[in-house]
């Protein structure tokens, strides 16, 4: 358990799936993603989900945000993790909407933040997120991240940002 100042950060379990797939199948929070909506019924999806909590990816460490007192909110993940580059990739959702534009999605992504550069080597964090999407930036600016370029994918348009270890130290 990782404890920020609003979230806490646990490992993932079974008994996050039906939050999971509601989240995941939700038009908006998709389009938010860029993501394609799952079309996997629930059962099919939890069986993928439990194959996936028995073996997990080395390159990819996954948390449920919770409220500090219990409730499942949301979750982060790094992944794409590069030891010989010293890099992952972030990615954040938060499903509940009645935790937006509350800094619940801030703190977690500094609580992730900080969890990585004390207990890895990695030196740099990196995600994309929708041009579109000036919440999700914003909250990102929040937690020290700057934007260092733009990506054209499946016909979206990205903003790049990073958060190196060098600028973590100045901010802490
Ligand atoms: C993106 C997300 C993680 C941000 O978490 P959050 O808890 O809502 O964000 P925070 O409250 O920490 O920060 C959001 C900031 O954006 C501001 N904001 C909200 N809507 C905005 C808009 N349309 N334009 C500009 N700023 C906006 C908020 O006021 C807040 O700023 P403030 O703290 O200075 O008032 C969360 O909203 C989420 O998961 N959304 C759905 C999925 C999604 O967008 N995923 C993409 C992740 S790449």
């Amino acid at each position: 358990m990782i404890v920020g100042g609003k979230i806490k950060l646990r490992e993932k379990r079974l008994a996050d799936a039906p939050d999971d797939y509601v989240w995941q199948t939700d038009p908006k929070l998709a389009q938010l993603d860029a993501a394609p909506l799952p079309t996997i019924t629930f059962p099919q999806y939890l069986s993928d989900y439990a194959s996936e909590l028995r073996y997990p990816s080395p390159t990819r460490h996954r948390f449920a945000i919770e409220t500090l007192d219990g409730k499942h909110i949301g979750n982060c993940t790094y992944y794409g993790i590069a030891e010989t580059n010293g890099e992952a990739e972030l990615g954040i959702m938060i499903g509940n909407r009645d935790y937006w534009d509350k800094s619940y999605g801030a703190d977690a992504v500094t609580t992730l933040v900080n969890h990585i550069f004390r207990q890895t080597k990695l030196n740099r964090i990196y995600l994309k997120t929708l041009d579109s999407n000036t919440r999700a930036q914003k909250c990102f600016q929040k937690c020290g991240f700057t934007p260092y370029g733009f990506l054209n994918r499946d016909g979206y348009d990205f903003v790049l940002m990073e958060l190196h270890r060098k600028q973590w130290l100045q901010q802490t």
